[in-house]
């Protein structure tokens, strides 16, 4: 399966100064620390979700991190219903179009998140009654901002989360009113909206056997029917204590095998305690906060941070293994203090999920993934 974007030419251009973790806690210049995506750059796109303030370039340690270490951008929030379309007639461009020219400026491509989702709806979707309306909406919002956008951000996550765990179609605005054929009909809209951007589904636990089966039928269906999908994003929402590494192998080659890229499109991996053993994104789930639900308020132990390390090192061992199948690699999110996990599943913890600290200096887990490079993977 061919990739879907040009690879680089990778001249090594000096060697990069490889750390073990000891000494990981020196402090080093800026300039010491290697670049991701110049690390990767003949393998995979590495992405990160950007928020408000850093597409404003308001948050001095991200302006100068994202440049660095990212060649790729998806906006956390600013792009989804409730913000960009907040009234019938009324859009909300001002962000969005911040965050084109800053991709711009920073030769970063930008994978636009996201035109369908149950959730974040404005209030004027969700007091919506009739079908008639919601079909309405549904043709006005994708084909008004995916044809403003054709051109000027790479791709789409045009559907996001749009089934159950055992593989079966989500309830939702969108199933209720327009029938199971939502998800092609969206696609045949942001087709012709955006013929010069790539289009994506996008979905949490779709490594799993069941959901992954579901997320299979739902795109073969958009294929069958003549309708255009050029990638499955799988989130990666994963935990450092069960991390489905047979279940993401298994995922690669059957997504890849019917003819799409493969992106893992949100990922981070929590170390905190997990209520309820909830898995996954589903933003409806949460729990009350107890101080056992947040034992590293103080700093993350070495024995954690080790094991964060050791099982960022084996994902992307993974990642690399399959690189001919897999387009880009997106962390949901710059630095530790962003993280959605400090406030989810359960509001007021402290997360360590991603390669940055929340002073964005690289972690030992960054230094892991890196070093995976200079071992010639
Ligand atoms: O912007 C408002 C602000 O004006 C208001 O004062 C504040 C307090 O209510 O809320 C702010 O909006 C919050 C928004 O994040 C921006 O910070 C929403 O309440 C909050 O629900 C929203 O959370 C986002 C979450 O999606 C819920 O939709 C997270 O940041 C974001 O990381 C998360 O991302 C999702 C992906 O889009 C899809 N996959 C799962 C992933 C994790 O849930």
């Amino acid at each position: 399966m061919q990739k879907s974007f040009i690879k680089g030419i990778v001249i090594a251009v000096g060697g990069f100064v490889f750390l073990n973790c000891s000494s990981v806690n020196k402090v080093k210049s800026k300039s010491d620390v290697p670049s991701l995506k110049e690390a990767f750059k003949s393998d995979f796109f590495i992405g990160t979700a950007l928020n408000t303030a850093q597409i404003e370039e308001k948050v001095p340690g991200a302006a100068v991190l994202v440049p660095k270490q990212f060649n790729a951008v998806t906006p956390e929030n600013i792009m989804k219903a409730e913000v960009i379309h907040p009234e019938w007639n009324r859009y909300n461009f001002e962000l969005s179009d911040k965050l084109v020219a800053y991709a711009k400026k920073n030769k970063i491509v930008v994978n636009a998140h996201t035109l369908i989702w149950h959730s974040q709806l404005p209030q004027f979707v969700r007091r919506i009654k009739d079908a008639d309306s919601v079909r309405m909406f549904f043709n006005e919002h994708i084909t008004t901002i995916a044809s403003r956008y054709d051109g000027q951000v790479y791709s789409w996550d045009v559907v996001n989360e749009a089934l159950n765990e055992d593989g079966t179609m989500r309830r939702s605005i969108f199933l209720d009113k327009l029938g199971d054929d939502f998800v092609v009909e969206a696609f045949r809209l942001a087709q012709k909206a955006a013929p010069n951007t790539k289009l994506y589904y996008n979905d949490y636990n779709i490594e799993q056997p069941k959901k992954r089966a579901g997320a299979i039928a739902l795109i073969k269906k958009i294929q069958a029917a003549g309708v255009r999908i050029d990638g499955v994003g799988i989130q990666g929402h994963w935990h450092i204590n069960h991390l489905p590494l047979k279940d993401i192998e298994e995922s690669i080659l059957e997504f890849s095998a019917l003819g799409i890229d493969v992106m893992f499109t949100e990922l981070d991996l929590s170390v905190l305690p997990n209520p309820r053993d909830i898995v996954g994104a589903d933003v409806n789930q949460r729990a009350a906060y107890e101080a056992k639900l947040n034992p590293y308020t103080a700093g993350l132990p070495d024995s954690v941070q080790t094991q964060l390390a050791k099982s960022y090192e084996d994902v992307f061992r993974l990642f690399l293994k399959h690189k001919d199948k897999i387009s880009r690699i997106t962390f949901w999110g710059v630095d530790d203090g962003q993280s959605w996990l400090n406030g989810f599943p359960v509001r007021g913890r402290t997360n360590y999920p991603l390669l940055f600290d929340k002073e964005f200096k690289p972690k030992p887990a960054f230094y892991s993934v890196i070093a995976l490079k200079s071992k010639g993977k």
